[in-house]
């Protein structure tokens, strides 16, 4: 009988199981695999494709990128989250023009000094378009070993992401690697879930862990449970014609240059701005709130809407301007603000 290595049992299977036919697939340059990895950083295939999809067909390449704006960027993020990525790429681009003559670097190095790009991503990007042997190790991927070697503890623990590096290390093949980095991450996303993992098709299963002791919810041992906060944020849609005033995001982290209408964290603070900038309040509409969820608070979103029948109101020193919903200018806007306008225009 065959005693096939951990690399060979997960290669064989991604020959016959494998997601091959992903849109970041078909041609691997280093460009586009490391656009699909910055975008599949905390978000799921699903929810990337249609994103890539625009973003490559608008920035085929560097010099595209270079040579465009940042809220044009930003306006192909929309809805993404997680914008400093988007300013990250745009950044990189800029760097990789004046410091790699416009070429992506294939050197680790070079690459990890990107920002937004660590050590796994650096990896991914290296290994999935020029097969260099450097492992990757991303939340799926450490799931994957923790279980399969029984490794107790937190995977937010230092010590065991150092351990788990020196296994990906030592089980990586020198060949192959882009395959079976790709596979690993393949068996992750699409096996060894999170609850409920498919163990019965997973080629792992003979010498698994957690599949042996039955007990594979210990591994990993959950968190202690994700305490949300919860922020609240009071919306006033300044509303003329079909226009709409926002200002841009320059302080928070959060929504960082993004576009949002007047935004105040509480009810006192948004009536008194209304009040400095002259804003009839007889005559506003409250709408339905709703939340947003963030990775560690919730945002419970008021929106006030006020029509203006005259163009008195402008706010001079903020970055703003007039959106117009029915000739929509191509900037960042955050998901409530993209629901917000997105429900109005029903009625509009
Ligand atoms: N997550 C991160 N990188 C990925 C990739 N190349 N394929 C599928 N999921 C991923
Ligand atoms: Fe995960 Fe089950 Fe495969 Fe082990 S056997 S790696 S727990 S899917």
């Amino acid at each position: 009988m065959t005693i096939y290595s951990f690399s060979q049992l997960v290669i064989n299977w991604y020959h016959e199981n494998g997601r091959k036919n992903l849109p970041w697939q078909k041609n691997k340059t280093l460009y586009i695999v490391w656009i699909s990895e910055i975008m599949l950083q905390q978000t799921t295939v699903k929810s990337v494709i249609p994103y890539f999809k625009k973003f490559i067909s608008t920035f085929p390449n560097i010099k595209s990128l270079n040579n465009s704006t940042l809220d044009e960027v930003l306006y192909l993020w929309s809805g993404l989250g997680y914008y400093s990525r988007a300013r990250n790429i745009y950044k990189s681009a800029q760097i990789i023009t004046n410091k790699y003559e416009g070429i992506f670097p294939s050197n680790f190095s070079d690459v990890i000094k990107l920002p937004g790009i660590g050590r796994s991503t650096a990896g991914a990007i290296l290994s999935l378009s020029l097969n260099f042997f450097y492992p990757i190790l991303d939340g799926n991927v450490k799931r994957v070993l923790i279980r399969y070697y029984g490794i107790t503890g937190s995977v937010k623990d230092k010590k065991i992401e150092k351990k788990l590096w020196s296994i990906i290390e030592t089980i990586a093949p020198v060949h192959n690697t882009g395959t079976f980095n790709q596979a690993m991450m393949d068996i992750g996303a699409l096996i060894c879930l999170h609850k409920n993992p498919k163990c019965g098709i997973c080629p792992l299963s003979k010498r698994c862990i957690a599949k042996i002791k039955e007990q594979w919810e210990h591994y990993p041992l959950k968190n202690t449970k994700k305490i949300f906060t919860i922020k609240t944020s009071w919306f006033i849609l300044i509303k003329f014609n079909d226009t709409f005033w926002m200002e841009k995001n320059t302080k928070k982290e959060i929504w960082k240059n993004l576009f949002c209408f007047p935004n105040f964290d509480t009810k006192e603070i948004a009536l008194n701005w209304l009040k400095e900038n002259k804003i009839n309040t007889n005559k506003y509409e409250k709408m339905t709130p709703f939340f947003h969820k963030f990775s560690h608070f919730i945002l419970y979103i008021y929106p006030i809407l006020i029509q203006l029948s005259s163009l008195k109101f402008y706010k001079k020193n903020k970055i703003g301007l007039w959106y117009n919903v029915k000739k929509p200018q191509r900037i960042g806007l955050p998901k409530p603000v993209q629901t917000i306008l997105h429900n109005l225009m029903k009625n509009i």
